[in-house]
């Protein structure tokens, strides 16, 4: 990676701080209490987000670095606390040229690690095609299964959980499964079996399928099989593509749930039914993502990506409903790395600011140093951040993160080790005049 980076696209390493104010990158920040400055914090980065971009506008105009990041999030078999980015940034590069020098990089990184000569350029899908087709933002395309979306077809129909659902809103989607009458018994898509678990856990309220038998008659729970006519019967065989042999399982409710649902389904029944070639290696880029999506607890716009992501210059003139200049790169189904084209205009940022529920003061307060450097002439610019422990996980064809860190924390985010964390001195407390008001429960 150095090599590639510096020898033949001219890029510098820089390092950036550890102790510094918060990057939002939407996680938690880790926060440490400073003795010289009481009653005042620092944040752990959760990425050097705001460091690069300045660099930018200090006229480095190639930056990257091996950086480590710190995010206090919920973890999963591919994430850490702490962890480690190949993080990038460039000036006067659009998407298209970004893209494009990243494409250069990653092939070379397959070709002296793994001895793969990747086609180029890599495929890509937009974010809509993404969640329409597969469910999720990182669609896992080893391998079909498409999501087909039957809202249109069960709109009007007898069958109240569908109509009902799509009058409050909500979609209802199918996962057509090939074969699936043979592979795939009642007992699993009823409750108590792992299917229909599955769909509980992403919040499915319950499991309807439609088995396509010979001569195209179908076999289902009565309602639904009483509120299909001949014809929309015969319109939910053409949409699905379904022939006889073939299941499909429905999901209705909020477009979130459902498409979580199916998605979760899906890769389920795809590992199942050994539709996955793990010696496959596919590459994509998704991009058009939203600049914004709804967070429903806090009542507010949140940026998808991070709020100093460029609106698409098509859509500038509704930033709620806008597209983002914003990229990810997906790994057989991981998302191994995500950047964009950052804004460098101060009123479109404090538009964005504005669209998330910044007051200017806050905006201010936060993230004026970014805005005030916006007036000295920023170029365009633009990066990325590949997660680089998860992509030496995936290169290693390793399940778990944990696998390829030295001294890795464990879920409970501890560390075995050292049995940090860990309980300091009343004293270095008293001097940082902290008072931890955490009671342990009696029972622990
Ligand atoms: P993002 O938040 O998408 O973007 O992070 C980039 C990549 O970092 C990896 N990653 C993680 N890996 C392990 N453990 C974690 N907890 C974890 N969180 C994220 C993922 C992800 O794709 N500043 C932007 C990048 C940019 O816009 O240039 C950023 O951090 O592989």
């Amino acid at each position: 990676i150095r090599r590639c980076l510096e020898d033949r696209f001219n890029f510098m390493e820089i390092e950036t701080p550890i102790l510094t104010r918060s990057t939002p990158e939407g996680a938690r920040d880790f926060i440490l209490p400073s003795r010289v400055n009481l009653g005042e914090w620092f944040a752990l980065p959760q990425s050097p987000q705001l460091f690069k971009q300045l660099l930018m506008v200090s006229g480095c105009d190639r930056y990257y670095q091996v950086a480590r990041c710190f995010r206090d999030e919920d973890l999963r078999a591919d994430r850490q606390p702490e962890f480690t980015q190949l993080d990038m940034e460039m000036s006067f590069m659009s998407q298209e040229d970004i893209i494009d020098l990243n494409e250069e990089l990653i092939w070379q990184i397959f070709k002296e690690i793994k001895g793969v000569e990747l086609a180029r350029p890599f495929p890509r899908m937009t974010y809509a095609t993404a969640m329409a087709d597969y469910g999720c933002d990182k669609p896992d395309t080893r391998f079909d299964l498409k999501l087909v979306n039957v809202s249109e077809l069960f709109k009007n129909s007898q069958f109240k959980v569908f109509s009902g659902a799509i009058a409050s809103g909500g979609i209802v989607k199918i996962l057509p499964i090939p074969g699936g009458n043979e592979s795939i018994s009642n007992v699993r898509i009823k409750p108590g079996g792992n299917l229909f678990k599955e769909a509980a856990e992403a919040g499915a309220k319950g499991l309807a399928y439609i088995r396509v038998l010979e001569g195209n008659e179908i076999d289902t729970i009565g309602a639904i099989k009483d509120s299909l006519s001949a014809e929309s019967k015969q319109q939910l065989l053409t949409l699905t593509g379904a022939k006889p042999g073939d299941l499909l399982l429905f999901a209705a409710g909020d477009a979130a749930m459902v498409n979580k649902t199916l998605d979760r389904l899906r890769l389920v029944i795809g590992r199942e039914l050994g539709l996955i070639d793990d010696d496959k290696v596919n590459l994509l880029w998704v991009t058009d993502f939203p600049m914004f999506e709804y967070n429903a607890d806090e009542k507010r716009l949140e940026a998808l990506h991070h709020p100093f992501t460029a609106p698409h210059p098509d859509d500038i003139a509704d930033l709620t409903t806008a597209r983002a200049q914003a990229y990810d790169i997906i790994f057989n189904g991981t998302e191994v790395g995500g950047g964009s084209v950052r804004i460098h205009q101060r009123e479109v940022q404090e538009k964005v600011f504005s669209a998330i529920g910044l007051s200017p003061e806050e905006a201010n307060d936060k993230f004026g140093f970014l805005l005030e450097a916006f007036e000295y002439g920023t170029p365009p610019h633009g990066g990325i951040a590949y997660g680089l422990d998860r992509l030496v996980m995936l290169l290693a064809g390793e399940d778990s993160i944990r696998d390829v860190i030295a001294f890795p924390k464990t879920q409970q985010a501890r560390c075995l080790l050292t049995n940090a964390p860990a309980n300091v001195d009343a004293k270095q407390l008293k001097e940082l005049e902290v008072i931890s008001t955490y009671k342990p429960k009696k029972d622990t």
